[in-house]
């Protein structure tokens, strides 16, 4: 019997940092948080983002390890062990469900990265100009054959690294490819640092102005605090259900945020000051990683190399953010329904890879499905739209209020001290006030502000 056998884990503290840590580093470090810090008062926003981190990320995160570490169960099952068939299980239906949305249009946009890396090996960037990076990447997103090709390349890769285990699949890539993505931010960094005109690049991320701090750019930290971190989805609940019997889950989870936090400062300024100096305006999003990027590292000396480290980095962090998305309903198919990892994983990716070539052939309005909509919005924007404004900060939300008032404060307490071994009360007791009162209130606004329900 399947849930018989000794369930796999993490071997060491180590392990869980970099898993976890490859989970939160995503594509999100590098074409959206650099870019936000900039424009919303550089200095003063990351600040402001360093509290919101205290006030929902953090707390969410530590939530969703107790629910892990405690009952050692993929989403479904863990909040089933805590609270029985209740509606609280939702959590975990819903986690799964954010999780397959958000596979469908990353793996599109993963592809896009994979295909950067081989033409940037080929040298397809020497002579562009701001007119043909467009036609590059036009080309690279509409295909209609070649992004699907990719798409499937991505989904391939990070399915035979889920079908070789938690040890030796997640633990072993994200231990090698973890150091690896430091090294190669680290090249570009070098080199970055070194370009004249660097400092106006410095200057657009870490100059401190707080009169840029609107209500708008509060909100914006608020919900990149905890998308960031993968939170609200069970992909935390899920890893920490394979971590050491001793990690300290605070800890764990400071760690995290830190490290998370100075990927994106690394990778702005790998961006930034090359931007500046060749007199171009930052900006965010598919644009500045698939046009600008390309346009200004062509024009530097070594370009062609840091093209390749650049691109290969953000593939990594693409990689490694998407294992962390599938494990979930792998988990889940694995221990509750009895189907072998192989299985799981091989039904998972051809409906990942089905449903997921709509999301591609539906990312640009030249696209084959481009003038499909649904409620108004593609196919890719419709996956992107629910999981992260809707589902995400729901299911955060839910998580909150199920840690916060469901359970009791006693266990939440034990397994946070590993059983009284760490000498933690304060802290814990800090954060439990915290998850209360008020972290329910800010995912609360998070969620009716990016809804629309009320506009703030
Ligand atoms: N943290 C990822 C990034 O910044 C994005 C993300 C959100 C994610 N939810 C996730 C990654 C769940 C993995 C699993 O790019």
């Amino acid at each position: 019997m399947e849930s018989q056998k000794k369930r796999e884990g993490f071997s060491s503290g180590l392990a869980v940092f970099f898993a976890t840590l490859s989970s939160a580093v995503g594509l999100g470090n590098i074409w959206k948080f650099p870019y936000l810090i900039g424009s919303n008062g550089g200095g003063a926003f990351l600040l402001l983002y360093l509290v919101c981190i205290l006030f929902v990320g953090l707390p969410i995160m530590i939530s969703e390890f107790y629910i892990g570490r405690k009952t050692r169960k993929n989403v479904i099952g863990a909040i089933t062990e805590l609270k029985g068939s209740t509606g609280w299980k939702s959590i975990g239906v819903l986690g799964i469900f954010a999780a397959y949305l958000i596979l469908f249009f990353y793996s599109s946009v993963a592809g896009w990265v994979y295909s950067y890396v081989f033409k940037a090996l080929k040298g397809d960037f020497k002579a562009v100009n701001a007119d043909t990076v467009k036609i590059v990447f036009s080309n690279t997103t509409i295909g209609p054959m070649p992004p699907i090709l990719w798409q499937i390349v991505v989904i391939a890769v990070v399915s035979i690294i889920i079908i070789l285990g938690v040890e030796k699949g997640i633990e072993r890539v994200t231990k090698t490819l973890m150091p690896l993505l430091f090294a190669l931010i680290i090249i570009c960094d070098i080199r970055a640092i070194t370009l004249p005109g660097a400092s106006d690049g410095f200057k657009f991320l870490f100059n401190v102005d707080f009169s840029k701090l609107t209500k708008d750019a509060v909100l914006v930290a608020l919900g990149l605090s905890f998308f960031k971190l993968s939170l609200g989805m069970g992909t935390m609940v899920t890893y920490s259900s394979y971590f050491t019997e001793d990690n300290n889950l605070i800890k764990t989870s400071f760690k995290v945020a830190l490290s998370d936090t100075l990927v994106s400062l690394l990778a702005g300024i790998a961006i930034f000051p090359a931007v500046f100096s060749f007199g171009m305006q930052p900006e965010a999003g598919p644009g500045l990683l698939f046009m600008t990027i390309p346009l200004v590292f062509s024009q530097i000396p070594f370009g062609s190399f840091l093209l390749v480290a650049f691109f290969l980095l953000s593939s990594i962090a693409a990689t490694t953010a998407m294992m962390s998305m599938l494990e979930v309903p792998i988990a889940y198919y694995t221990e509750e329904k009895g189907i072998t990892r192989k299985k799981a994983v091989i039904i998972n990716a051809i409906i990942i890879g089905v449903v997921g070539i709509l999301a591609t052939l539906s990312a640009d309005s030249h696209s084959l499905f481009g003038n499909i909509k649904v409620f108004g919005k593609g196919f890719f924007d419709l996956f992107d739209y629910i999981s992260s404004n809707i589902l995400m900060p729901l299911g955060g939300l839910l998580i909150a209020l199920f840690v916060g008032y469901k359970n009791s404060k006693r266990d939440v307490q034990l397994q946070l001290s590993n059983k009284g071994i760490l000498n933690n009360v304060a802290i814990i007791n800090i954060y439990y006030f915290i998850l209360r009162y008020i972290t329910p209130l800010l995912l609360l606004i998070i969620f009716l502000s990016s809804t629309g329900i009320v506009k703030f």
